[in-house]
């Protein structure tokens, strides 16, 4: 890889005329970005998907960030190593902040292991752009799910640096949302977040679904 960082040193910010409240304001919703975090096998694809197909159905304008999928196109260039990682995680962000500048309720799925890198993540959004999601789930119980065989070649040294196993997972400091799959559904995960995101404006009470959950959730940080 040969980039001159010195080229984009000479650049100056272009303002567009439409702009992101414009966009949302036709969407009539907010935009931002739910950042599932966690260890592979532990959920964050399935509850990002049955979210996705939730909002999507109510007319809001989504779009699903998924690691396996961007790895197998922008990023098909970089491996497992750490700071792989965190060009890999550097990348999601800057496209998630570019659908959230669209107007679109981002959903990314990246095991997004390092507390760094997550923090980096968050400083390119506002505080009620950004909420990271920790899809929490015993390693234990993610190795006997193995739903891609991952665990079992991992522990035979067949895959290198593979979370949990041989590179670390950091586990988030102050997530805004925590679910715990070894013991809720992922219906009732759904629930949780919805009702979370009425509960902080950033999404209108004619979610039924979310209604009955929304006072559940703890007062966030710089909510609206
Ligand atoms: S991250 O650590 O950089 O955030 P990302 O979410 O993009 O990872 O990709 C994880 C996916 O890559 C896993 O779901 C798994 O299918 C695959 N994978 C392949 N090798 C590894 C590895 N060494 N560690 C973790 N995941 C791996």
């Amino acid at each position: 890889m040969i980039y001159n960082m010195e080229d984009s040193h000479n650049l100056t910010w272009q303002s567009t005329t439409v702009g992101k409240q414009d966009r949302r304001q036709r969407n009539g919703h907010e935009s931002f970005v739910l950042w599932f975090t966690g260890l592979s096998g532990a959920g964050k694809s399935t509850i990002a998907n049955l979210l996705e197909q939730v909002l999507f159905a109510q007319g809001i304008h989504t779009y699903l960030l998924d690691g396996d999928n961007v790895r197998m196109g922008l990023n098909s260039d970089l491996g497992f190593s750490a700071t792989e990682r965190r060009e890999n995680i550097r990348r999601v962000a800057e496209v998630a902040k570019l659908f959230v500048d669209a107007g679109v309720v981002t959903l990314t799925a990246f095991i997004s292991p390092y507390q760094s890198d997550r923090e980096m993540a968050r400083s390119l959004f506002t505080d009620t752009e950004f909420v990271e999601v920790y899809v929490d789930c015993p390693i234990e119980v993610c190795a006997t799910r193995d739903p891609k065989g991952l665990y079992l070649r991992a522990q035979s040294g067949q895959i290198k640096e593979f979370t949990g196993v041989a590179a670390p997972y950091e586990t988030p400091q102050q997530p805004d949302i925590v679910l715990h799959t070894n013991l809720q559904t992922p219906l009732e995960c759904v629930q949780q977040i919805l009702g979370c995101l009425v509960s902080w404006g950033l999404l209108s009470k004619d979610n039924s679904l979310a209604n009955s959950l929304e006072d559940t959730c703890v007062t966030r940080e710089g909510q609206r």
